[in-house]
């Protein structure tokens, strides 16, 4: 059997861990894995190279993909199914392995289906919204990123009391991230793009938090957007001093948690027996704390809204 990986949209902590568990479990049964450079776009131009065993196995803690990634839609093109075909025939490829967030899943897989070709996803992104499963690769470690921030702004902010510290995370047009994180180190309030709130509602929360313990944490999903807004208005609402943290993209890429080098390593070694088996078309999701491959292309349903019971709680409603 010889599979190709691609890294298609955004990288996300856990990638390399994957690749060079898929790669040591296929040459352990003398099967072949090379990948491509540049997601897709390498793909159809056949910027394929040997996955370097050792090299890949180095990065196993780091963030980012030794493979490149691309967001280009390479597979939207007109010629993208004869190119396919030529460099699959070319390389003797029996299969893929996908790495990528929702968009990339969505459209992938069905795409690929078109042109015959067998493929299982990984879903890897640090937001965590990937319909049809309660997981997706790198979420931890972006958390775990965020908590070592958050330590520092609590030890300074217990030092110098009087201030309001807005922490803001990635997360795309989603708030799981955020909430995640808000809900397990007990910020004062989380701010999430699927949910309204009231400046008012805020301005008086913070200032009670304030009066009470010193300084008060916000998280803020990047979703929502004005931080600088609301580093702006919170003062003129509250006459407290507000000190905005965005985690940007180092957050993405977070050091490798144990927690997700743990998920690439089972995913790669499901992956790898569903490819194996012979399975057309799937997607490896967690659901009540297994993993297994779902069969088909992605759920057309959307993922529900963040919890709103851990919403409330960190929002005193
Ligand atoms: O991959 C998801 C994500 O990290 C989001 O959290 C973020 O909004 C986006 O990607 C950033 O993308 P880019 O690296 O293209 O700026």
């Amino acid at each position: 059997m010889k599979t190709v990986i691609v890294v298609s949209g955004g990288d996300a902590p856990g990638i390399n861990a994957a690749i060079a568990a898929y790669t040591r479990l296929a040459s352990q049964n003398g099967d072949r894995v090379i990948g491509a450079h540049d997601g897709f776009a390498g793909l159809l131009s056949g910027q394929l190279t040997e996955i370097d065993l050792p090299a890949v196995d180095l990065l196993s803690g780091r963030g980012g993909s030794w493979l490149t990634s691309s967001r280009a839609p390479a597979l939207a093109r007109r010629d993208a199914g004869e190119r396919l075909s030529r460099v699959l025939a070319q390389e003797k490829i029996d299969n893929l392995l996908l790495f990528g967030g929702d968009g990339t899943i969505k459209f992938v897989i069905p795409r690929l289906q078109t042109w015959d070709l067998s493929c299982i996803a990984l879903p890897t992104t640090i937001d965590n919204d990937v319909p049809g499963t309660d997981y997706t690769l790198g979420h931890d470690s972006a958390c775990n990123y965020a908590w070592q921030t958050i330590e520092g702004i609590r030890a300074t902010a217990n030092a110098l009391p009087g201030r309001i510290f807005l922490v803001e995370t990635l997360g795309g047009d989603s708030g799981y991230l955020a909430l995640a994180i808000a809900y397990a180190c007990g910020a004062d309030a989380v701010l999430l793009p699927e949910y309204d709130f009231s400046m008012d509602w805020l301005a008086q929360r913070l200032k009670t938090t304030v009066a009470r313990r010193g300084y008060a944490l916000v998280l803020l999903s990047e979703g929502v957007t004005g931080a600088e807004r609301l580093t702006d208005e919170i003062p003129k609402m509250t006459g407290i001093r507000v000190r905005l943290t965005r985690l940007g993209h180092a957050q993405r890429g977070a050091a490798v948690s144990h927690i997700d080098r743990q998920s690439a390593v089972d995913m790669s070694r499901i992956a790898y027996d569903a490819l194996k088996r012979g399975l057309r078309a799937g997607i490896v999701v967690s659901r009540d704390g297994a993993l297994a491959v779902r069969e088909g292309e992605a759920t057309a349903a959307g993922k529900p809204a963040p919890d709103y019971q851990q919403y409330a709680f960190v929002n005193g409603l």
